[in-house]
This record gives structure tokens, C-alpha cells and sequence, in this order.
């Protein structure tokens, strides 16, 4: 009886442990994931992709990682497809959005209405759309 429930007391550390850094993991995976992706991409300039940068504000992260996603998929012919389809499910988790939510929290002044369409943010070249991608996920790795 007391050995259960020390076990069980001992499942829940464990747990409560393993819960803490399950965001910062999925956001390093995903760090990961974007740069050995820059690595297969071929780059040329003839590939434009949206840009959402690097300046989102808090309420428009959900929108602007729909852009994202949405531009990686035109990446899928010029670099590694099944790559391409991990990022884009990584980029889709709940951890990964609540951590990049985290960045800039004195911007509470934020409309959801005023998020900028994908259609909207400047056409890049992908080598561009790789770099800003990149340090928005090492901003929010190193939140
Ligand atoms: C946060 O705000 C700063 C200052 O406006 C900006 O430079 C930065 O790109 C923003 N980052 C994110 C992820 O919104
Ligand atoms: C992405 O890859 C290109 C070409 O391989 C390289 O020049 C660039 O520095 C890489 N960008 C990042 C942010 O790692």
C-alpha cells in the first residue's frame, strides 16, 4: 500500500518534470527540423515565397505560422518533401505556437482583424524566407 503510493508520488515528479521542457523540445526539434531543411533546399532566386518575418505580433502568430506552412508547401519540389511535411506539422503544434506567443508580451494591443493576409506580407526568395524563419524560431528558443 505505501510502496504504491510512493510510486505513484514518484510518477507524478516524473511527470510534472517531463512537462516543463515538452515545449522547449518541440520548439528545438522544429529548430532543427527548419535548418538541416535550408540545407536540402536547392536555392534560386527564382522561387518567391511570402514572408512573414520576424515582427508578429502576439494575437497574429496563429496566422502568420498558417503562412508559413503554406509557403514550406511550395518549397516541397525544390528540397526534401517528407522534410517539408514534418515542419509543416510541427509548425501546426500548440507548443510551438505558445512558445513564439510567449516573445513579445508588452503587445496587448493587438486585433486579430488587423493580422496582415498571407497574400499581404513581401515576396522574398526562399534563401530569405529560410533566414527569417530561422530566427524567429531562435528567438523563441532562447525566450
Ligand atoms: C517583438 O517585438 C520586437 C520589437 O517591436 C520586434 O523587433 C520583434 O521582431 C518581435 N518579435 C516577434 C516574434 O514578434
Ligand atoms: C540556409 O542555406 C543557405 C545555403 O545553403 C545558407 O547560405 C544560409 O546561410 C542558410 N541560412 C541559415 C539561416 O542557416
Amino acid at each position: 500500500m505505501q510502496l504504491t503510493f510512493l510510486f505513484l508520488a514518484m510518477m507524478c515528479c516524473a511527470l510534472a518534470q517531463a512537462a516543463m521542457p515538452l515545449r522547449d523540445l518541440t520548439m528545438r526539434q522544429l529548430y532543427l527540423d527548419v535548418k538541416k531543411l535550408n540545407k536540402t533546399i536547392e536555392h534560386h532566386g527564382s522561387l518567391t515565397l511570402k514572408n512573414p518575418g520576424t515582427d508578429i505580433k502576439d494575437c497574429c502568430i496563429t496566422s502568420a505560422l498558417q503562412c508559413y506552412r503554406s509557403q514550406v508547401d511550395l518549397l516541397k519540389v525544390s528540397s526534401n518533401a517528407l522534410l517539408c511535411h514534418k515542419v509543416q506539422r510541427s509548425l501546426r503544434k500548440p507548443h510551438i505556437f505558445e512558445k513564439l506567443k510567449g516573445i513579445n508580451i508588452s503587445r496587448q494591443d493587438c486585433q486579430k482583424n488587423q493580422c496582415q493576409s498571407c497574400d499581404s506580407y513581401p515576396s522574398t526568395d526562399s534563401k530569405e524566407f529560410m533566414t527569417k524563419l530561422i530566427s524567429l524560431l531562435e528567438m523563441a528558443n532562447s525566450n
